[in-house]
């Protein structure tokens, strides 16, 4: 019920005013978010690849509305990978990237073409793009994208979340040689008929779907922060006998931090997900949604502790 709440609050405008303006809440949505320019992220990263973790950058700017709101999102990718590339941080550090900030809400051709920009800057920067998966109305038409974006680029990821019900089935046809597949459960609301809403069921669904990409021919990026689906991550990778380098883990930059560098100091990689920019707000609300925790120390702020 709450999570419902918070989710249908991610997308309405009153309770976004209320929250932006409250005192102390741009305070703990830092927690979770490098900043709020584009030195912030590529501090961030730099900082955690000197850990020996690597990253996904993800410019904040999801749902924009105008053509020119769009184009304005896609330089600021661009120059992002300026910056990652004159970093020289090659594929330790590549991008993140939500359709509905470039495109996706206004036109797909745009989209497309706007995700080619993307693509071809991330290549000179000697890395790749992972296209985000949002609300699920958009599934088909994100599909289709990352499968055009293959043709040229066929490092580009694709997400896959695992609470959807066809998610086995997208797994399985994205299992092929050099297809890199990110995992996760799913952070936006959605009807009964199109995802499992119980957290067991939404649970077992990420095991059906890590067996089908850790037995597969892809490369498994498996997003998660729940102990008990890492530990069955690592038996996987044992059964299937995965190296190390033939999938990762990936969490959320605020997370887990102990957990992340416990991983990578066995040896496994692991992928932190580094969002930053102004518009900080919905991707803060579903992480509110995730976590009592996250509500906790949101609560404790509202109340000036
Ligand atoms: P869940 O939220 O069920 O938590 C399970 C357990 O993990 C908890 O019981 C606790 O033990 C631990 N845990 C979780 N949060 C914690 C916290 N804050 N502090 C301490 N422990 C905590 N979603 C989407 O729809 N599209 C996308 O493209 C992406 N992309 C993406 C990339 C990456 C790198 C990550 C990590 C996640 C996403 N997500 C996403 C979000 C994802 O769908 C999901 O909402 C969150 O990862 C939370 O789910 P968990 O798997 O962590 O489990």
């Amino acid at each position: 019920m709450l999570r419902q709440a918070l989710l249908a609050a991610s997308r309405s405008g009153g309770a976004r005013r209320v929250v932006e303006t409250a005192p102390f809440t741009r305070d703990v949505a830092r927690r979770f978010i490098a900043g709020e320019t584009i030195e912030d992220a590529v501090r961030v990263t730099r900082e955690l690849t000197g850990e020996g973790l690597l990253v996904s950058v993800d410019f904040l700017g999801e749902d924009t509305l105008d053509r020119k709101g769009t184009g304005a999102n896609v330089r600021r990718y661009i120059e992002l990978l300026d910056r990652l590339g004159a970093a020289r941080l090659g594929a330790r550090a590549e991008v993140s990237v939500k359709l509905s900030a470039i495109g996706q809400p206004v036109d797909e051709s745009l989209t497309l073409d706007n995700a080619r920009r993307i693509c071809t800057a991330a290549r000179s920067a000697g890395t790749a793009v992972t296209v985000d998966m949002e609300d699920h109305t958009t599934v088909d038409s994100t599909l289709g994208i990352v499968h055009e974006l293959r043709r040229d680029f066929p490092d580009t990821g694709a997400v896959i979340q695992a609470y959807l019900r066809r998610a086995e089935e997208y797994c399985a046809e994205l299992s092929y040689e050099g297809s890199r597949v990110r995992l996760c459960k799913g952070a936006y609301a959605a009807p009964d008929d199109v995802a499992f809403s119980g957290k067991e069921d939404v649970d077992k669904s990420f095991v059906r779907c890590m067996k089908i990409l850790m037995a597969g021919k892809g490369y498994p990026m498996l997003a998660t922060h729940d102990p008990r689906l890492i530990d069955i991550a690592g038996a996987l990778a044992v059964l299937d006998e995965r190296d190390a380098d033939a999938f990762e883990y990936q969490m959320l930059y605020g997370v887990r931090p102990q957990e992340q560098r416990r991983l990578a100091g066995q040896g496994a990689q692991v992928r932190v997900y580094v969002a930053y920019g102004e518009d900080w707000y919905g991707f803060f609300m579903r992480r509110l949604a995730e976590s009592p925790g996250n509500l906790r120390l949101l609560a404790r702020s509202l109340v000036g502790r």
